[in-house]
């Protein structure tokens, strides 16, 4: 709190880059000077006493190591409570993940489980906290990884980050000044190369788990430039720190809202699921169901394998049901003996070949024919209805025991109704 209420004194006139909305178009707009830290007047009684070391009272930026969250937040305070709410802040405290995380170590053992921690808890890649001891790195993909990330080598899969760990900070911001750590510009930051060091993976069987990088870089979405911040990191107006400073209207923030599948709405918007037509002739009926991916930059779902939509489609004779499928879109994994696998740990470890993809494509439209037979009615009810899903487990903590507790999402992204008649009726 001191801290800020000293910023807000002091730093009222600090430098401000201001972005135009659009990546690639960032414009530099000074809106005043930084003083040196050495020429301001603390004014706040408790911060008296020492006025030549006044950079002492700022948040404190580790000089040789990570630094956290809660320290970047006095500052940037808008970006950390959207973060905080957020997936990457979980990455390693989540309980679906920790489950995962529990079966992999029993399973194959920690050596094994280090590559898990690589992503849901970068921080490991340096200082080796593999026992997650420090709080910064039970802060799972936190504000200091990513912001010391300073270039990449997607060809090195093992280790694609080059970080440069301390007092600089790597950002999308042109001409950005902070007393608290030095800036560098970054384009790396606003491009899909930089998430793609997590949103895909091979594992050492060569098969490609997650293809979320590669699924968008086949798409019209990589030919038009749109990039994954574009989708999951939006500006919007609002403050990059907390201060009372004047601004123009139009200054905005990247808040961090990465929301995916997590976001209702977001996979509504996304998906588009019509009923087409429909033939019947006497007892057997074919129905045409067309289910769009639109809005998604890459396949719907993507990610982990065990994300899945199912489509199901129903016929009704008044109340009694005549008819039902499930069509799945998913990717199914086996392992060397072509076992089917299940489980993420099992997935991630040892997939060896994929069985099926039938996931929408970016842009992809796809008409699918269900037919049914034996039919003994003269009007039905056609129910067609797009879940998506995702069923696993979580580990809870229950009188001070831990046990696995089986987790179902389902969520209903669209559905359609229509009633049939069969052909001359
Ligand atoms: C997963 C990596 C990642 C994490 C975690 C992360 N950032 Fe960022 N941050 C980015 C990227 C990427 C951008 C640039 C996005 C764009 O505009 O194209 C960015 C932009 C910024 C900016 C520039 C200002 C702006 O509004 O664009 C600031 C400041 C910032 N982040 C601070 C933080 C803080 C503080 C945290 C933690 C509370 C944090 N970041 C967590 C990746 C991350
Ligand atoms: C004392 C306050 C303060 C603290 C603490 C602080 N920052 Fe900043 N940071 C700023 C200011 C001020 C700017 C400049 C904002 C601007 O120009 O609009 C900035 C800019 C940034 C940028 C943009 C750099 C660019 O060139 O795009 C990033 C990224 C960033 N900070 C990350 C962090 C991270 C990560 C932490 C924690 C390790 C942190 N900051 C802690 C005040 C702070
Ligand atoms: C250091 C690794 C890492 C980087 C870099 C990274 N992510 Fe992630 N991201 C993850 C992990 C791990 C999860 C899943 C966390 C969990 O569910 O436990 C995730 C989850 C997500 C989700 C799902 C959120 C939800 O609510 O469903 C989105 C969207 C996402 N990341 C977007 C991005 C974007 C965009 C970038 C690039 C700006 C990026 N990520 C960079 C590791 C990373
Ligand atoms: C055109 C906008 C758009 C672009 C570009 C885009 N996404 Fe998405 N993303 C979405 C939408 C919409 C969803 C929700 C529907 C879905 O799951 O496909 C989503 C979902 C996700 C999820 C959650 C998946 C799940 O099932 O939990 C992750 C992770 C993700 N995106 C990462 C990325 C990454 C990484 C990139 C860049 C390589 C990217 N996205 C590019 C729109 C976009
Ligand atoms: C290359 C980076 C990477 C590695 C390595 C990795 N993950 Fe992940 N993990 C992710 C990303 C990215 C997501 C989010 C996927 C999505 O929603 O698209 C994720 C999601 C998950 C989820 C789902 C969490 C949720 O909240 O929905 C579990 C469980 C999981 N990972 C377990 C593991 C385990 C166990 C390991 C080690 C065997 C592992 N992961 C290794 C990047 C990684």
């Amino acid at each position: 709190m001191r801290n800020q209420r000293y910023l807000s004194v002091h730093l009222g006139i600090a430098t401000r880059s201001h972005r135009e909305k659009g990546r690639g178009r960032s414009v530099g707009v000074t809106l005043a000077i930084i003083l040196g830290f050495s020429g301001l007047v603390p004014a706040l009684g408790q911060m008296t006493q020492d006025t030549s070391a006044t950079s002492d009272t700022l948040p404190k930026i580790n000089a040789d190591g990570w630094t956290s969250a809660e320290v970047c937040g006095e500052c940037h305070q808008s970006i950390f409570a959207v973060w905080r709410e957020s997936l990457h802040s979980k990455a390693w405290s989540n309980p679906i993940f920790q489950a995962s995380y529990r079966r992999c170590t029993d399973t194959f053992g920690k050596e094994q489980s280090r590559v898990c921690l690589s992503c849901h808890t970068p921080t490991i890649r340096h200082g080796n906290d593999f026992d997650v001891e420090n709080t910064v790195t039970s802060e799972g993909i936190t504000c200091d990884f990513c912001h010391s990330v300073s270039s990449i080598d997607l060809s090195d899969k093992a280790d694609p980050f080059r970080i440069t760990v301390g007092k600089t900070k790597y950002g999308p911001l042109h001409h950005a000044q902070s007393p608290a750590h030095e800036t560098i510009n970054s384009q790396l930051h606003t491009r899909s190369e930089f998430c793609a060091t997590c949103h895909e993976y091979q594992n050492a069987n060569g098969v490609t788990i997650f293809g979320t990088y590669s699924e968008w870089k086949q798409s019209s979405y990589a030919k038009k430039g749109k990039q994954c911040q574009d989708c999951h990191m939006p500006l919007v107006p609002g403050r990059v720190v907390a201060l009372n400073v004047k601004r123009k209207t139009n200054s905005s923030v990247n808040l961090h809202d990465i929301s995916g599948s997590h976001d209702i709405d977001r996979v509504r918007k996304a998906v588009t699921l019509d009923l087409v037509g429909y033939e019947w002739l006497s007892e057997q009926a074919w129905v045409y169901v067309k289910v769009a991916n639109v809005g998604s930059g890459h396949c719907f779902p993507t990610g982990l394998p065990k994300h899945k939509a199912v489509l199901e489609v129903t016929i009704h004779n008044g109340s009694e049901l005549v008819g039902r499928r499930e069509i799945p879109f998913e990717v199914v994994m086996l392992d060397k003996d072509r076992r089917l696998l299940k489980q993420e740990h099992e997935i991630l470890v040892k997939a060896a070949s994929i069985r099926s993809d039938t996931r929408l494509k970016p842009d992809e439209v796809r008409i699918i024919d269900i037919s049914f037979r034996n039919i003994k009615a003269t009007r039905l009810v056609l129910n067609a209805q797009l879940y998506y899903m995702y069923s696993t487990e979580a580990l809870v903590e229950k009188d001070g025991q831990q046990l696995f507790e089986p987790v179902e999402m389902k969520f209903l992204v669209a559905s359609r109704r229509s009633t049939m008649k069969p052909l001359g009726h």
